[in-house]
């Protein structure tokens, strides 16, 4: 267990009075998810598995909508990054007006790419979409402050920086030292193959992972297999839809023999 693991229990002592007074808030507990999360970054420097359950434990939801919830913002972290979270705009405007000299120019310095950290943990890199900012192109974020009009010849004097503590801006706080990566691998394989949850794993390039298919297929036998004391509708239905998807594959089968 690490430290931060051990230390968990009174981080959650200490903004519980805090994550009280933000659920009190809002009419629907479930609202102050967000805000909850963003204080426990805010102190962990990112988003723990101990945290997103504790604060669905507080708001009556399961760690599976926290988990959910959280996964779907790309500023709210699951695994440690840096402790200069460095975001290169790669919008038109940006890209137009010499973005990719800018990303070149930290990649050097840095030695990382996209959603990579240096090894000594200190910077995390990642290239983001329209920072809204197009009339100062190119643009970037270093800990969520804004660096406008950026040129290649600035990044040098910017990651120096922040290696002797000189930033401008303040360092994020770190509790656990990160991984080269903090984008989470699965999610990484469905976005690099497009392919459903499903699909993963399957041989098949035409595997999308949908209910046509062999593991949907199989699926749906499972549910059947069940029997009438599980889910009856559920099972009804299954029934149906599995007669309906072979009788789709027979009839594609049969039209593919005919060519
Ligand atoms: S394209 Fe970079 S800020 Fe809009």
């Amino acid at each position: 267990m690490s430290e931060r693991q051990e230390n968990f229990p009174a981080l959650l002592a200490r903004l519980k009075p805090e994550c009280e007074r933000i659920i009190a808030q809002y009419e629907n507990p479930r609202s102050a998810l967000l805000p909850i999360m963003q204080l426990f970054q805010e102190h962990e420097g990112f988003v723990s598995q101990e945290a997103m359950h504790a604060a669905a434990d507080m708001l009556g939801v399961t760690p599976a909508v926290a988990e959910s919830t959280v996964s779907f913002y790309t500023l709210l972290y699951r695994r440690p990054v840096g402790k200069y979270v460095v975001q290169v705009c790669r919008g038109l405007a940006c890209t137009i007006n010499g973005a990719e000299d800018v990303m070149q120019a930290f990649h050097e310095k840095l030695g990382v790419g996209h959603l990579e950290t240096t090894p000594d943990g200190l910077i995390s890199y990642e290239e983001v979409e329209c920072l809204a900012a197009c009339d100062r192109a190119t643009c970037a974020q270093v800990n969520l402050e804004f660096v406008y009009d950026l040129e290649p010849k600035q990044v040098d004097g910017m990651v120096t920086a922040m290696r002797t503590g000189a930033y401008a801006v303040a360092p994020r706080v770190q509790t656990e030292e990160p991984a080269r990566t903090w984008s989470l691998p699965r999610l990484g394989e469905v976005a690099r193959g497009r392919r459903s949850a499903g699909a993963i794993g399957t041989e098949s390039p035409d595997n999308a992972g949908g209910v046509g298919d062999e593991p949907g297929i199989i699926m749906l036998d499972r549910i059947v297999e069940r029997g009438p004391s599980f889910y009856d509708a559920t099972r009804e239905r299954a029934v149906q839809e599995a007669k309906d998807v072979v009788a789709v594959i027979e009839e594609e089968k049969g039209s593919r023999a005919a060519h």
